[in-house]
C-alpha cells in the first residue's frame, strides 16, 4: 500500500477535457473586438549598416502605425540574461529575420499592403556565419572577440591522468539547430487599458520574464503592466525568451496604436526567426587504460550563440556541466564556449545544452569502445559515476546515483547484449533491411544551475475560494502536466480530492512568482513550495480553529484532512468556508526551503553543488536502415529513468516518450542548417522534418524510484532528461547496424551514404 492517496497515481489531467473538446483558448483564439494586427519589417542580410526605409509614397500610411526604434520609450534592449538584444534596430543589423521597424494595421489586407510598400536599407557588410568563421574574429558580431561567454572546469591532473593511460582516444563531434516546433506558433496580444494599464496575453513559459522586458523596454510603470497567460500550446525551451520580445513589440504597437494590437506568427515566420537549440561541435580526448578505465578527459566545448546572448550564457553553463557524462573520471578539463556569429539567436531547446554536451560523451564512448575492443555497455559499466563519487565540478553524488540500475535495467528489458551480437553477425548477410541497437546513459541537473533555486525565492500562495483550494504560481502548463501536479501535491497535503483544487493560469497580478517554467524545475522546486504553501495553511486553519474554540493550537489535530478539536472532527472544507465566512479569506504562502547544500555552489569558480538532484536515463534505440534508401527508421525503444518519486506516472511515461521522439528527430531527420546569404536552409514543416505517429517506434518504458530529499515529495525534475539521451543512441545503432562511424547528428540518409562510401563498404546487396 502506498503511503499517499494521490501521489503516484494517474488521474485524468485536469486540463484534458478543455483541450481535447477544443475549449481551450490560444492567443490567436481570443475574441478581442476591434483589434489591429501587428506586422515586421526585417532584416533580409546577416549583417550590413541600416540607414533608414524606403517608403511607397503611393502607400496612404496614416492607415497604418510605423515604428521603429526611435519610438521606444523606455531603453531599447529586451531583457534576458544580458541587455544586449535590441527591440529594434537602430543601426548595426546583425542576422536576417532581425527586427527593424514594426506595423500595425487595422486588418490584414492592409497590413500586407504596407508590409510590400516599404523596405529598409542597409549597406551590407561581410558576415561570420559559422562558428568557425565566429572564432576568426575578422568580422566582428559581438564584443570584442565574438565569444558570448567561455567557463572552465579543472580537476586532478590531466597531464598526469593521460600519461598513466594506456590508449587516448579524439574525437570531434557536431550537431546541428533545432525548432521546438510547439503547435501553437509564438503570438502575443496587448491590451491599452484606459487606466493606463497595458495587458499583454503572450504564450509563453515564464510570465516574471515578460513583465520584467515590458516594464524595462516599454518604461510603464510595474504596477501598469499585466501579463496574463492564455493557454500556451507546448513550448519546450522556445517560450522562454522570445514572448518576452513578443510582448515588448505587440504592447509597443498597442501603445502607440492606441489598439489592441494581435501579433501572431504564422509557422513560416516561426521556424525562420525565433530561437532554436545551439549548433556544437565539441572535441574530446579522453586516456583509457586497457581495461576501459578512463584517467583523464579533456573536452573544448563550442556552441554556436547567434547574434546576440538571449539565454546561451545559462545554456553553455549546462553544456560544460553535463559535458563529462555520467561518469567518475579522476582527471578532467573542460572548455566550454559560445561564439557569436550572424545568424539569429539560439536559445533554449528542452535539455537545454545537456543534449549536445551527452551526444558528444556518448560517441567518444562508443568510438573508444571499438578501439578497445570492448562492448560499448561494458565500457560505460566501467566508467559509471556512482554514490559517493565526485562529478568534476567538486559536487559529491551523494543519493539518488543510479546510472548503473537504469542502465543494466535498460540493457536486460531491451535484450541489448544478444541483439548486438546478432545485428553485428547479421550484417555480412548483407540483406536489405539491416538492423542495429545502440545505447546511451545520461543524467540531467534538475532546476537552475549552481545556487540559482536558492536565491530565486520560489513562492506559491494557495487560496480557499467558492469551495475550492487555488494553488496560484506563476508555472505555466504547457502540456507537460503542471496543472494536473501541482493540484496532486495540493489536494493530497490537505487531504481532499482533487476535485477541489484547480491551478489556474497565470496571472502576473493574482499569482506569486514561482519562478519560471524551466530547468524542468516545476514539479520539484514548485511542488516543494506547493507542499509548503498548504502546510501554512493547514497552520492558518488551526489559529482561526484555536481563536474559535478557544483552545491551544497544540489540542488541534491534522490528519488526512480532518481536524479533531476537542473530540469534535471537522473536515479541511468545512473549517476553510467557516474561517472564509468570518475572517473574509484564508490564503497562505509557501517557498522552496531544500536541505542545505554540502559545498555551496562557487560561481567564480565554476565548482560545487551545481543541481539538487540528477536524473538518470539509459535509452536503448533499436532500428532498421533500408540499404536502397539509406533511410533509418528507429522501430524500438526502450527507457528507463530514475526521476526520484514518480508523482503521476502516465504523466511521466508521456514526457519520457516525447523528449525521446524529440531526440530522435534530431537524430536524424530534423535537418536545418544556415545557407550562404545567412538564412536558414527550411522554413516550412513539409521541408523541417519532425517525427510523426508514423516515425514513432514501440516503446518500452520504465522507471525506478529513489525519492530525493529536494524535491516536493522526492520528486527531481525530468522533463527535459529524456531530449538528452536518444541521439548517441541512434548513432550507436547505426554503427551497429553498418559498421560505421557516425560524428555528427542529423545521421541523414545523405551523409549515412557519405560515411559508407568513404568506408568503401558498399556492395552489391542481395534483396
Ligand atoms: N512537455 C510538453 N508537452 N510541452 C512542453 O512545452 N517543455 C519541456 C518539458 N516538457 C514541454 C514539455 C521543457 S523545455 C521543460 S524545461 C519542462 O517540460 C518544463 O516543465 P516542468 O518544469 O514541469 O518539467
Ligand atoms: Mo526548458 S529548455 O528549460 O524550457
Amino acid at each position: 500500500m502506498s503511503e499517499f492517496k494521490i501521489i503516484g497515481t494517474s488521474v485524468p489531467r485536469l486540463d484534458g477535457m478543455e483541450k481535447a473538446t477544443g475549449r481551450a483558448r490560444f492567443v490567436n483564439d481570443y475574441d478581442l473586438p476591434g483589434h489591429w494586427l501587428g506586422g515586421f519589417v526585417r532584416s533580409p542580410v546577416p549583417h550590413g549598416i541600416l540607414t533608414g526605409f524606403d517608403k511607397d509614397p503611393a502607400f496612404d500610411w496614416s492607415r497604418v502605425v510605423f515604428l521603429t526604434a526611435a519610438d521606444i520609450p523606455g531603453r531599447n534592449f529586451v531583457h534576458i540574461v544580458r541587455d544586449d538584444y535590441p527591440v529594434l534596430t537602430e543601426k548595426r543589423v546583425t542576422y536576417v529575420t532581425e527586427v527593424l521597424a514594426l506595423l500595425a494595421a487595422p486588418d490584414e489586407p492592409t497590413l500586407r499592403a504596407a508590409l510590400a510598400a516599404v523596405r529598409p536599407r542597409i549597406d551590407p557588410l561581410p558576415a561570420a556565419l559559422t562558428m568557425e568563421e565566429g572564432l576568426e574574429g575578422r568580422v566582428k558580431v559581438w564584443g570584442e572577440d565574438n565569444i558570448l561567454d567561455e567557463y572552465h572546469v579543472d580537476c586532478g591532473d590531466v597531464k598526469k591522468g593521460f600519461s598513466e593511460s594506456d590508449f587516448i582516444i579524439e574525437g570531434t563531434y557536431e550537431t546541428g539547430l533545432q525548432e521546438q516546433m510547439y503547435l501553437e506558433t509564438q503570438g502575443a496580444a496587448a491590451i491599452p487599458h484606459p487606466d493606463g494599464t497595458l495587458e499583454i496575453i503572450p504564450s509563453l513559459q515564464c510570465p516574471f520574464y515578460v513583465h520584467n522586458a515590458v516594464v524595462q523596454a516599454l518604461g510603464v510603470p510595474e504596477g501598469k503592466v499585466l501579463i496574463r497567460q492564455p493557454v500556451t500550446g507546448g513550448g519546450f525551451g522556445g517560450k522562454e525568451d522570445y514572448p518576452s520580445m513578443m510582448a515588448v513589440w505587440c504592447g509597443l504597437l498597442a501603445l502607440k496604436s492606441g489598439h489592441t494590437v494581435k501579433l501572431v506568427l504564422d509557422r513560416k515566420e516561426d521556424i525562420e526567426a525565433t530561437p532554436k537549440r545551439h549548433p556544437s561541435k565539441v572535441y574530446h580526448r579522453t586516456g583509457f587504460k586497457k581495461d576501459g578505465t578512463i584517467t583523464a578527459m579533456e573536452i573544448d566545448l563550442l556552441l554556436n550563440g547567434g547574434a546576440y546572448t538571449t539565454l546561451t550564457r545559462v545554456v553553455l553553463q549546462r553544456a560544460t556541466l553535463h559535458a563529462a557524462g555520467a561518469y567518475t573520471v579522476p582527471n578532467v578539463k573542460i572548455r566550454g564556449r559560445a561564439v557569436a556569429t550572424n545568424t539569429p539567436p539560439t536559445g533554449a531547446f528542452r535539455g537545454f545544452g545537456a543534449p549536445e554536451a551527452f551526444f558528444a560523451v556518448e560517441r567518444q564512448m562508443d568510438r573508444a569502445a571499438m578501439k578497445l575492443g570492448m562492448d560499448p555497455l561494458d565500457l560505460r559499466l566501467r566508467n559509471l559515476i556512482r554514490r559517493g563519487d565526485l562529478f568534476p565540478f567538486n559536487q559529491r553524488l551523494e543519493s539518488g546515483a543510479s546510472a548503473e540500475a537504469v542502465l543494466l535495467r535498460a540493457a536486460e528489458l531491451s535484450h541489448y547484449r544478444e541483439k548486438r551480437a546478432r545485428y553485428e553477425a547479421e550484417r555480412a548477410q548483407n540483406k536489405r533491411i539491416r538492423h542495429g541497437i545502440g545505447l546511451s546513459i545520461v543524467m540531467h541537473g534538475g532546476g537552475f544551475t549552481g545556487s540559482g533555486e536558492d536565491n530565486m525565492g520560489t513562492t506559491v500562495r494557495v487560496e480557499f475560494r467558492d469551495g475550492r483550494f487555488l494553488v496560484l504560481a506563476s508555472s505555466v502548463e504547457m502540456g507537460q502536466g503542471s496543472a494536473t501536479i501541482l493540484p496532486m501535491v495540493a489536494a493530497e497535503t490537505l487531504g481532499v480530492g482533487l476535485d477541489r483544487v484547480t491551478a489556474p493560469p497565470a496571472d502576473t497580478n493574482h499569482v506569486p512568482n514561482s519562478g519560471p517554467t524551466v530547468a524542468s524545475r516545476t514539479t520539484m522546486f514548485v511542488g516543494a513550495a506547493t507542499h509548503d504553501a498548504c502546510q501554512n495553511l493547514i497552520g492558518e486553519l488551526t489559529g482561526f480553529l484555536s481563536d474559535e474554540n478557544a483552545c491551544p493550537p497544540s489540542e488541534i489535530a491534522f490528519e488526512e484532512g480532518t481536524f479533531s478539536v476537542g473530540g469534535r472532527s471537522l473536515s479541511i472544507l468545512d473549517a476553510a468556508s467557516a474561517c472564509v465566512a468570518r475572517r473574509g479569506e484564508l490564503s497562505a504562502e509557501g517557498t522552496y526551503k531544500g536541505p542545505p547544500t554540502a559545498n555551496p555552489w562557487d560561481d567564480r569558480g565554476f565548482s560545487g553543488d551545481a543541481y539538487k538532484g540528477y536524473s538518470w536515463l539509459a535509452t536503448v534505440v533499436e532500428l532498421e536502415v533500408d540499404m536502397d534508401t539509406y533511410e533509418a527508421n528507429p522501430i524500438h525503444t526502450t527507457a528507463v529513468a530514475e526521476i526520484g518519486r514518480v508523482i503521476h506516472p502516465v504523466l511521466a511515461a508521456g514526457q519520457l516518450a516525447g523528449g525521446v521522439l524529440q531526440s530522435l528527430g534530431w537524430a536524424h531527420i530534423e535537418d536545418l542548417t544556415v545557407r550562404p546569404d545567412g538564412a536558414y536552409s527550411a522554413a516550412h514543416m513539409s521541408s523541417y522534418l519532425v517525427p510523426t505517429t508514423l516515425d514513432t517506434p514501440r516503446w518500452t518504458i520504465d522507471t525506478i524510484e529513489d525519492p530525493c530529499p529536494a524535491g516536493g515529495f522526492g520528486a527531481k525534475g525530468m522533463g527535459e532528461l529524456p531530449c538528452n539521451g536518444s541521439a548517441p543512441a541512434f548513432l550507436s545503432a547505426l554503427d551497429n547496424a553498418l559498421d560505421v562511424f557516425a560524428e555528427r547528428a542529423p545521421a541523414t540518409g545523405e551523409y549515412l551514404f557519405e560515411l559508407l562510401e568513404a568506408n568503401q563498404r558498399i556492395e552489391a546487396v542481395a534483396h
